[in-house]
């Protein structure tokens, strides 16, 4: 990179390329779209990420900025910044694990379907560089409409002849990560105590979490199910609300992104039982996408759950869900098909 201050010491560079033969593992990580509200936060605790050795921060502007304050921090990871198109094949070279966060975030009024003008385009884009550079990468998609852009994501590989459905995982984290926060609140427990499935896609209604099969297993009077339900799927809202058009979550976001994200490391690794939920190319239902928890390992995600046992009132929840997941799907399809 032209920018000195892009370029880390040679020392903290072979320190890092020695990790994972023979030592810690270290894997390596790009951030595509890491100056912006989630990237930022995002990148810094991946900075903190014991199992990361080197952090390519790339944006379309001030990428030099967040990298140097950054890599100013003393743990282990070697960050580096690419800034702009022409260096998008420098920054996705040699990656274990991309996550994308670009693209624009809603305002208050704005559904997740209104950013697929903007997003659709830069998820493409990326996409492509991806295929290119670095198409064994497991790949993070947090960009909205997550539900309509994995399936772009997956076309784009196809096209490129590099798709490999294990290996791309749309980020529906922060759905169960809210989850498991308003449980706990309604249940009295410590959020850290709580486990909520959240399946279907991540948008409205196709947010849905089985409060049926919450850990530690509990029952919900039908009141506190339909609070619960209709918090679950509308939390993206109240912060977009609250935000009152400076953006949507990205805080609470850059820690759920984090949290799957050294799931996906821990499984690369080859740790043992790692299981998150994520929106990823799917038999659960007749629906080519969908999400549920996983099984993450080696090769990315190595098995798809079931949905388990459902009550009526998550039955009847599955259908509408599934409705909109489908022309959502389609949409993304057709967008790079056509
Ligand atoms: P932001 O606008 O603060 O940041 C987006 C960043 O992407 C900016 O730094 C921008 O320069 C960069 N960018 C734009 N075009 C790019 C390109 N072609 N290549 C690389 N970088 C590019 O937005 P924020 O709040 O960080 O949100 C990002 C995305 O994440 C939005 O689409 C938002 O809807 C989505 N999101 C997803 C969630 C999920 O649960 N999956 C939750 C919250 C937000």
């Amino acid at each position: 990179p032209p920018n000195p201050q892009m370029e880390e010491s040679s020392a903290a560079l072979k320190r890092a390329n020695c990790r994972g033969k023979g030592g810690a593992p270290g894997f390596k990580v790009a951030i595509l779209g890491a100056a912006g509200g989630i990237g930022q936060p995002l990148a810094m605790l991946m900075k903190m990420n014991p199992l990361v050795s080197i952090l390519h921060l790339y944006d379309v502007v001030n990428a030099p900025g967040v990298t140097a304050d950054i890599s100013h921090m003393d743990t282990g990871a070697v960050v580096r910044g690419f800034l702009g198109q022409q260096q998008l094949e420098a920054a996705l070279t040699g990656m274990d694990l991309v996550i994308i966060p670009a693209g624009v975030p809603r305002k208050p009024g704005m559904t997740r379907d209104d950013l697929f003008k903007i997003n659709a385009g830069i998820v493409r884009t990326l996409c492509e560089g991806i295929a290119k550079s670095c198409p064994r990468a497991i790949v993070n998609l947090i960009s909205n409409p997550v539900n309509s852009t994995v399936p772009i994501a997956a076309e784009v590989f196809k096209k490129a002849g590099t798709y490999d459905p294990n290996r791309l995982l749309g980020v529906t984290m922060l759905d169960v990560v809210r989850a498991n926060t308003f449980v706990a609140e309604v249940l009295g427990l410590d959020p850290r105590d709580v486990d909520v499935p959240v399946v279907g896609g991540h948008a409205g209604v196709t947010i849905l979490p089985l409060l049926s099969q919450v850990k530690p297993p509990s029952s919900f009077t039908q009141e506190e199910t339909i609070y619960l339900t209709d918090r679950i799927q509308n939390g993206g809202t109240e912060v977009v609300e609250a935000k009152a058009g400076a953006g949507s979550a990205t805080l609470s976001m850059a820690y759920a992104a984090v949290k799957f994200a050294d799931a996906c490391l821990r499984g690369l690794r080859g740790d043992a039982g790692v299981e998150e939920c994520a929106f990823v190319a799917s038999q659960v239902t007749e629906l080519p996408f969908f999400a549920s928890k996983v099984r993450l390992g080696r090769n990315g995600m190595e098995e798809v759950y079931g949905l388990g046992p459902l009550n009526e009132y998550e039955r009847i929840g599955l259908e509408k869900a599934k409705k909109e997941l489908g022309g959502s799907i389609e949409k993304g399809v057709s967008f790079v098909r056509s």
